[in-house]
C-alpha cells in the first residue's frame, strides 16, 4: 500500500512538472508577439529565389504560430543570376502576372496575412503580384515583409497598395538579404509591435 502511495505520488509530480515546463514553453513562444497577433489567424505567404524572405517567414511563422504559404511559380526562375535579372527585368517592366503552381483553399479564415517577397528591381517578385491579384483581401490586414540587397522596401509597398485597394496595409519592414540568418532579434522586435 505504502509502494502504491509513493509510485502515485511520483507520478503526480512528474506530471505536474511536465505541465508546467509545456505552460513555460508556450509562453515562451508567445511572449514576444503583440496581443493583437495573437489573438487572429494569421498566415505567412512569401516567394523566394535564393532563400532569404523563406529564412524570414520561417521565423515569422515559428513566433507567431501562423500558417505559411509558399508562392511558386509553374515555371521556375532561371538560377543564373543575370539570366533571372533579365527575365524579372522584362516581367515587371509588362506587368507580367505568372501562372501560380499551388492555391491556397481558405483565404477567407486568415485575418492577418504576411506577404513576404524578395525585392526585385525595386518592387514585389511577378509571382507576389500574382498572389495579390488572386485573392479578395478586402478588409484583411497585410503586413509586407522585403529583402533587399541595398534597396530596402522600394516601391513595394504602393504596389501592393495598388493590387489590394481594399486590405489594410500596414507595418511593413525589409531585411537586408545578407543578415536573414541574423535577424531573430530584428524580427521578434518587430512583430512585437506588430499590427501597429
Ligand atoms: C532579379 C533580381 C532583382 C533584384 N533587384 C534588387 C533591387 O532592385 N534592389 C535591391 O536592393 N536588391 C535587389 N535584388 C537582391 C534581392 O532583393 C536580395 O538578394 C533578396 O534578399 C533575395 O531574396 P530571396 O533569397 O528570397 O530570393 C535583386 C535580386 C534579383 C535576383
Amino acid at each position: 500500500m505504502k509502494k502504491t502511495i509513493f509510485v502515485l505520488s511520483i507520478v503526480t509530480a512528474l506530471l505536474l512538472v511536465m505541465g508546467i515546463i509545456t505552460k513555460m514553453n508556450f509562453a515562451q513562444k508567445n511572449s514576444n508577439i503583440s496581443k493583437d497577433l495573437e489573438n487572429k489567424k494569421n498566415l505567412v505567404a512569401y516567394f523566394s529565389h535564393t532563400g532569404n524572405t523563406r529564412e524570414i517567414a520561417n521565423q515569422i511563422h515559428n513566433i507567431t504560430d501562423s500558417d505559411i504559404f509558399e508562392i511558386k511559380p509553374i515555371e521556375d526562375y532561371p538560377n543564373n543570376y543575370q539570366a533571372v535579372v533579365d527575365q524579372a527585368k522584362k516581367e515587371i517592366n509588362l506587368n507580367y502576372k505568372p501562372a501560380l503552381k499551388t492555391q491556397i483553399k481558405n483565404i477567407e479564415s486568415y485575418d492577418v496575412i504576411f506577404v513576404g517577397s524578395p525585392n526585385w528591381w525595386g518592387t514585389i517578385a511577378p509571382p507576389v503580384a500574382t498572389f495579390l491579384s488572386t485573392y479578395n483581401f478586402e478588409g484583411k490586414t497585410i503586413i509586407p515583409f522585403i529583402t533587399h540587397g541595398g534597396s530596402h522596401m522600394g516601391r513595394s509597398v504602393s504596389d501592393i497598395k495598388t493590387l489590394c485597394p481594399t486590405a489594410y496595409i500596414t507595418d511593413s519592414h525589409s531585411f537586408w538579404g545578407s543578415s536573414v540568418y541574423s535577424a531573430q532579434n530584428e524580427v521578434s522586435e518587430w512583430l512585437e509591435k506588430t499590427p501597429d
